[in-house]
């Protein structure tokens, strides 16, 4: 697969008088890491918001495939035509253990391919010992979620939305409150998520971090799109720094 996996026209987003995208246009394409960056309330979050039908915008349209309205779709018609989301704040089960998470991900995303996976324990717990490996957490299987590190919070819940293998995967500020080491594994774990059919949106205040994973860059202000480029490129402008960077 290549082209258009989110394509976002004349999006306008508003909560009563507050307009917090305003006729955005947006693409991301398959085989690439997007970075979205931007100042606080620039409308980074709920761009996710529409796209997962969290949000429901004033006007535009958002087609996945190029083809595919999603305006029309349900949050769960979403996520089974491929839309993947990790939230800003992760929310594992703190009283299960790492595998059990897994599992529980799997028992609820139901597609065709899944349950057949499920019908046979040793298939699922293959996908299980697949998915810790990616995410690499495979020494922790039977750890409870609850003693894990904020960083191996994260990447377990990175596995829990793997789990629909998504063509679309929104990771809302992955390395927030994230360690050195751990911003590290996650940029390698993002870059190792790539794959020509699979687009993966990054929201991220972290532009060190953005800068490794990301293809192309999307800077939002006031629910606008400022500039579009490279991380680099990005660093340099100066619209850029005035209203992000030099803040
Ligand atoms: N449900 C809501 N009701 C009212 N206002 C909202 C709602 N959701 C978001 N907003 C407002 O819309 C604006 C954009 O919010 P959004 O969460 O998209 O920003 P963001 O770019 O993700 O910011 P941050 O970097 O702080 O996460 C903010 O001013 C926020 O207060
Ligand atoms: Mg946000």
């Amino acid at each position: 697969m290549s082209g258009s996996a989110i394509a976002v026209a004349g999006l306008t987003v508003a909560f009563g008088n507050f307009v917090a995208l305003n006729n955005l246009t947006f693409e991301a394409c398959y085989g690439q890491v997007h970075g979205v960056i931007g100042p606080n309330g620039a409308g980074k979050t709920t761009l996710l918001d529409v796209l997962t039908g969290k949000s429901a915008p004033r006007q535009g349209s958002v087609h996945l495939d190029g083809t595919i309205d999603l305006g029309r779709m349900t949050e769960v018609q979403r996520a089974l035509a491929g839309i993947g989301r990790k939230f800003q704040k992760p929310s594992v089960f703190e009283a299960l253990t790492i595998a059990e998470n897994l599992d529980l991900a799997l028992r609820v995303h139901r597609n065709s391919l899944l349950r057949e996976v499920l019908a046979r324990r040793a298939d699922k717990d293959a996908a299980i010992d697949r998915l810790l490996q990616t995410v690499g957490l495979a020494d922790r299987r039977d750890t409870l979620a609850g003693v894990l590190s904020h960083g191996q919070k994260q990447w377990l819940e990175i596995g829990m939305v793997l789990v629909q293998d998504p063509k679309v995967l929104l990771l809302d500020e992955p390395v927030a409150g994230m360690s050195d080491e751990e911003t590290a594994h996650t940029a390698s774990l993002v870059q190792s998520l790539r794959s020509p059919d699979r687009s993966i949106i990054v929201v991220e205040h972290d532009m060190d971090f953005v800068e490794q994973v990301a293809d192309t860059v999307t800077v939002l202000h006031e629910g606008a799109t400022l500039f579009e480029g490279s991380m680099a490129a990005a660093r340099a402008d100066h619209r850029v720094i005035e209203v992000y960077i030099g803040r």
